[in-house]
């Protein structure tokens, strides 16, 4: 019936880098739906596990996922400026970097919906990018890499998801515990007779 699916993806329009969207109309690119509304919704309608994306950057909002529906919260922007990532420096610098304040969806750099830092790559053709992958992204590619070697983080996708600016730069495992202590704690003064007997 799911067509072999074990769980189901679901992507809020908050969510950093490539949206999971095959719709080539730019003009409907900012049209996506908000991360809760969207759980919700599948919810319904979906009978398999559902993990949800999309700025979710502390436990406070994993806690509002699961209780939205959700068995399994997915963070990406969360990470990415964690030690163990291989993200360009600048790349994990601009993320809290106040030069950097907000992110857009844009076909700039491949062709297809993505969010990003708001940078002058993205200001300069952004408007009038073509719904054209791979084309656009490999049309792209080698200005992008020459960005880098010079360190001009204005002209590299810089992807981000809309919490960017709540990173925190600690060790990927690390980082996994205080979400966990972070969304126990959401869930302990949400339901108090319910807590860790411990
Ligand atoms: C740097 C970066 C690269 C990503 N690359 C991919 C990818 O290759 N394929 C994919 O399906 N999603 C990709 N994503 C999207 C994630 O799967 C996920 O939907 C997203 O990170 C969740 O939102 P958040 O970044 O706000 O946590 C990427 C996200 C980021 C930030």
């Amino acid at each position: 019936q799911w067509s072999g699916a074990d769980a189901v993806c679901v992507q809020g329009v908050e969510a950093g880098g490539h949206q999971g969207t095959h719709r080539d109309d730019p003009a409907t690119d900012a049209a996506g739906i908000g991360l809760l509304s969207l759980v919700a919704q599948v919810r319904e309608a979906v009978q398999l596990p559902v993990i949800a994306a999309g700025g979710l950057m502390r436990g406070g909002q994993i806690a509002g996922v699961l209780a939205a529906g959700a068995d399994a919260a997915q963070l990406g922007t969360a990470f990415l400026v964690c030690p163990e990532s291989g993200a360009h420096a600048l790349h994990k610098q601009a993320m809290t970097n106040p030069l950097f304040v907000r992110t857009e969806l844009t076909r700039a750099f491949s062709g297809r919906p993505a969010r990003g830092l708001v940078n002058r790559f993205m200001r300069e053709h952004g408007p009038y990018a073509p719904p054209a992958y791979p084309e656009v992204h490999h049309l792209t590619s080698g200005l992008r890499k020459a960005a880098a070697k010079v360190g001009d983080a204005q002209g590299m996708a810089l992807w981000a998801g809309q919490g960017h600016r709540m990173a925190r730069e600690l060790p990927a495992g690390q980082l996994v515990e205080v979400l966990n202590g972070e969304l126990e704690a959401t869930r302990a003064s949400l339901m108090p007779g319910l807590g860790n007997a411990s």
